[in-house]
């Protein structure tokens, strides 16, 4: 498992186990990433109707696929349904309009984003009310929505579906229901989810790790608004003695521990050299006694950085998944 670079999904087909996030990277700089990712040999691209970035991601894969359906099918292309569309109601609709703005005739990859919702309001993903709050919908039953996701895959225009930040209950509980094709969930260094990688292993479904570098932007953005301390990942002493040891750089090391954990990862950069470093991880190993040192470094729950709480009150929506 840690040396293959695919996960075989249902029906044989092949998820790139490093893929690239497309999170919070302006229109034309993304698009030219994309072509960057492309030459570097990402054929994996992670999205979602929340990042609003569909249509520049589409029109850069567009390019390159030239109307080639051969090509097209090199691409494993994910996107997500919002908080705002987790209504059974809602599910075709927002999958639709994704699917339009990508341009492109199917998704590999559908995922349930979170398991709280927002209220459905058009034009506004992120509804708030007067006091700031997030208008949450508390009336989520998430098992009616992910059947609303599983019956998605009967028009074919979309392989296989999966789900996102759910914890160990909830995948439990959808799993019952329909196996998700991947658990896609915060994994890094400082927050190894050993307990929910271990879980979702025993029902087979393969975790994907977000922000597997430790997301600067978002530590940033939350220290600056809350005054926590968010380490630096790349700076930590044993990532930077483990690529020291192997001439490798630190983003190396952080997403290498992640492949031998047996984890997929979709690591984000607009830029070119680290797109390619990114991908550059096949070619060298890391001892039992580094994925010891490395593994040492997981802060629990202490260590989750994109907890959402930057969507405020959304913590009281009964399926808000992390609990302290
Ligand atoms: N399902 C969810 O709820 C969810 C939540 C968060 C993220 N995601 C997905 O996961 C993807 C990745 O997570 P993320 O964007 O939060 O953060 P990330 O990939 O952990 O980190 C991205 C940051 O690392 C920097 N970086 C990238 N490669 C580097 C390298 N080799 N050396 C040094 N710095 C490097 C990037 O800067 P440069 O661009 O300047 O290189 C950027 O600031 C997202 O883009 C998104 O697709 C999903």
């Amino acid at each position: 498992m840690s040396n293959t670079e695919y996960f075989v999904l249902e029906g044989g087909d092949r998820m790139p186990r490093i893929g690239f996030g497309t999170w919070q990277a302006s229109d034309d700089v993304l698009e030219k990433a994309v072509e960057a990712a492309l030459d570097a040999g990402y054929r994996h691209f992670d999205t979602a109707r929340a990042y609003e970035n569909e249509a520049a991601l589409g029109r850069a894969l567009n390019r390159w696929i030239g109307g080639d359906p051969a090509r097209r099918k090199e691409l494993f292309v994910v996107t997500k349904l919002p908080p705002g569309g987790n209504r059974p109601d809602l599910v075709q609709e927002y999958f639709d309009a994704s699917l339009r703005d990508l341009g492109l005739e199917y998704v590999d990859l559908y995922l349930m984003h979170t398991p709280f919702a927002f209220e459905h309001v058009p034009g506004d993903l992120h509804p708030k009310n007067p006091d700031g709050t997030i208008r949450a919908d508390l009336s989520t039953d998430l098992v009616a929505v992910w059947k609303a996701i599983l019956k998605l895959k009967e028009s074919g225009r979309v392989k296989h579906v999966g789900v996102s930040n759910l914890n160990a209950e909830q995948l439990a509980r959808l799993s019952r229901v329909g196996k998700p094709a991947c658990l896609q969930v915060e994994v890094h260094a400082l927050c190894q989810q050993k307990a929910l990688v271990s879980a979702a292993s025993a029902l087979a479904v393969p975790v994907v790790a977000y922000s597997p570098l430790g997301s600067k932007a978002l530590a940033d953005a939350l220290a600056a608004k809350t005054g926590r301390e968010y380490p630096d990942l790349l700076q930590l002493d044993a990532v930077q003695r483990v690529a020291r040891a192997h001439g490798r750089t630190p983003a190396q090391i952080l997403l290498r521990h992640l492949l031998q954990r047996g984890l997929a990862a979709i690591p984000k950069s607009t830029n070119p050299a680290r797109i390619k470093q990114n991908i550059t991880l096949w070619d060298f190993e890391l001892s039992a006694s580094e994925m010891e040192e490395l593994g040492a470094l997981d802060r629990g729950e202490a260590g989750r950085i994109c907890d959402f709480t930057f969507f405020p009150g959304i913590e009281k929506h009964p399926e808000f998944p992390f609990k302290k």
